[in-house]
């Protein structure tokens, strides 16, 4: 995928990462400065107005799908949308080894954040979770989730679009779904993904 077909604000967050990258910047200080980077796409009006038409990619407590925009030949990030439909949850899961900016363009939601108090390895149940922290969010806010980290997203009665960026493509990597009844862990490809033209 090109970045020269993208709009030119996509443009030049596609560089602005790159640029990142280019410094050497390690993982976690990288992800907070590409996050202060999409803070200014997310004001985009462009953006909001055409997220107004992106279909929804999620209903209820159905699999999730993503919109696919951008995937970068030279260091894996991707940009996505998921659009959830009114009343939306997600099932408990982590994004693997994956970094995430989830930015919420339109909507919002609830936000649960749990971990781990077994003694069991990543991947292996039964999983014992606590919960350790919820939150409401809101247009402009960038949720940044480190690799691993557990969560649940709730929706509310009105659609959300969260504006997202990968630092690889789901279903490249293994992430996993958590039972909070039984503690099951199991193994998740991740959302669909749907190609889709930024205008
Ligand atoms: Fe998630």
């Amino acid at each position: 995928m090109s970045a020269d077909t993208l709009p030119e604000p996509f443009q030049n967050f596609v560089n602005a990462i790159r640029g990142h990258f280019a410094d050497g910047k390690k993982e976690a200080e990288l992800w907070q400065c590409v996050s202060k980077d999409l803070k200014t796409l997310l004001a985009n009006p462009s953006l909001i107005q055409q997220s107004k038409s992106w279909p929804n990619t999620k209903q209820g407590d159905g699999p999730p799908s993503n919109l696919l925009f951008y995937e970068d030949p030279e260091y894996g990030f991707v940009f996505n949308a998921l659009v959830k439909g009114p009343n939306s949850v997600t099932n408990v899961h982590d994004h693997g080894p994956s970094w995430t900016l989830y930015g919420v363009l339109d909507g919002g939601e609830h936000i649960q954040r749990f971990s781990r108090v077994d003694d069991n390895p990543v991947g292996r149940g039964p999983a014992k979770l606590k919960l350790n922290g919820e939150f409401d969010v809101t247009p402009g806010y960038i949720d940044v989730v480190p690799p691993w980290e557990i969560h649940q997203e709730t929706n509310g009665d009105h659609r959300t679009i969260g504006f997202i960026v990968r630092s690889q493509k789901s279903g490249t990597f293994k992430q996993f779904r958590y039972n909070l009844k039984n503690g099951h862990i199991a193994t998740y490809k991740g959302p669909t993904q749907i190609p889709f033209n930024l205008a």
